[in-house]
């Protein structure tokens, strides 16, 4: 099954598509735009949940998402629409890594750091987008414990591949960002995602999934459900952390 449908339809339920709630996302778009700020650029979009609401929030703000998932984009420019901010938003179609613009005063990129090669590559990228004195909402991984070796196995990864979170927060200080506001994900944050995200598969899969379609889905929420449950539950942490640069 073609991998970028597969997420569009995972994420219908929690169109954010990471372990944060309703009210984590409220405060933290609270504490990320400033006073005047215009510009806003999404690194890897995926439904565009993040940036609209910004955008809804913040009426003198336009925003750009970018995203190589077209599903995912097709998604956000329709919630665009039903939200009345068309105008004032355009979704691109492209690697974010490669993403050519001007500066703006906000950026973000959550749960998206591997476009750039990891948290330093993404650091990096974003100052060349960033405003002086503009902010990054930025969203990644971290171990909370462990990680043991089935929570590894079930995520694919290698041991020293994600940091602690002391680590996290020493990689942003070493690019030069001071940490605000930050929101770390709880296991009924995760529960709720996780949960969103195989319930929504399965219940496409048994409900409009083509023929070709329906066992392949099945397979694939199953397997979801297993690296989630029997691999990284209570392991894998996840910060949403307002970063402002100083200069
Ligand atoms: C975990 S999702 C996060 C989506 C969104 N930021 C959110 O929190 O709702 C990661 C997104 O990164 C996108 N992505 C992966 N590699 C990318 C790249 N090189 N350029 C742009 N987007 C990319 C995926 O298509 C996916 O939509």
């Amino acid at each position: 099954m073609d991998r970028d449908l597969a997420r569009a339809v995972a994420h219908r339920w929690h169109p954010v598509a990471a372990p944060v709630s309703d009210d984590g996302l409220h405060r933290l778009l609270t504490r990320l735009v400033p006073p005047g700020a215009r510009e806003v650029l999404d690194l890897g979009c995926g439904c565009g949940a993040w940036l609209l609401r910004l955008l809804a929030a913040a009426p003198g703000c336009t925003g750009v998402g970018v995203d190589t998932s077209a599903p995912a984009l097709d998604a956000a420019r329709a919630e665009a629409r039903r939200r009345g901010l068309t105008g004032r938003v355009e979704f691109v179609h492209g690697d974010a890594a490669g993403h050519a613009g001007g500066p703006v005063d906000v950026v973000l990129c959550v749960g998206a750091t591997h476009a750039f090669g990891g948290l330093a590559g993404t650091l990096a990228a974003v100052r060349r987008h960033l405003r002086p004195g503009g902010r990054l909402l930025l969203g990644d991984g971290f171990w909370e414990h462990g990680p043991t070796p089935a929570a590894l196995a079930a995520l694919g990864a290698a041991p020293g591949e994600l940091p602690d979170l002391a680590g996290l927060l020493a990689a942003v200080g070493e690019a030069g960002f001071e940490p605000g506001y930050g929101h770390l994900s709880t296991t009924a944050e995760w529960d709720e995602y996780e949960w969103c995200w195989t319930g929504a598969l399965t219940e496409w899969a048994l409900g409009e999934a083509p023929d070709g379609e329906r066992a392949a889905a099945l397979d694939l929420a199953r397997t979801h459900r297993t690296q989630w449950l029997a691999g990284h539950r209570g392991q894998l942490g996840f910060l949403t952390v307002v970063l402002h640069d100083p200069t």
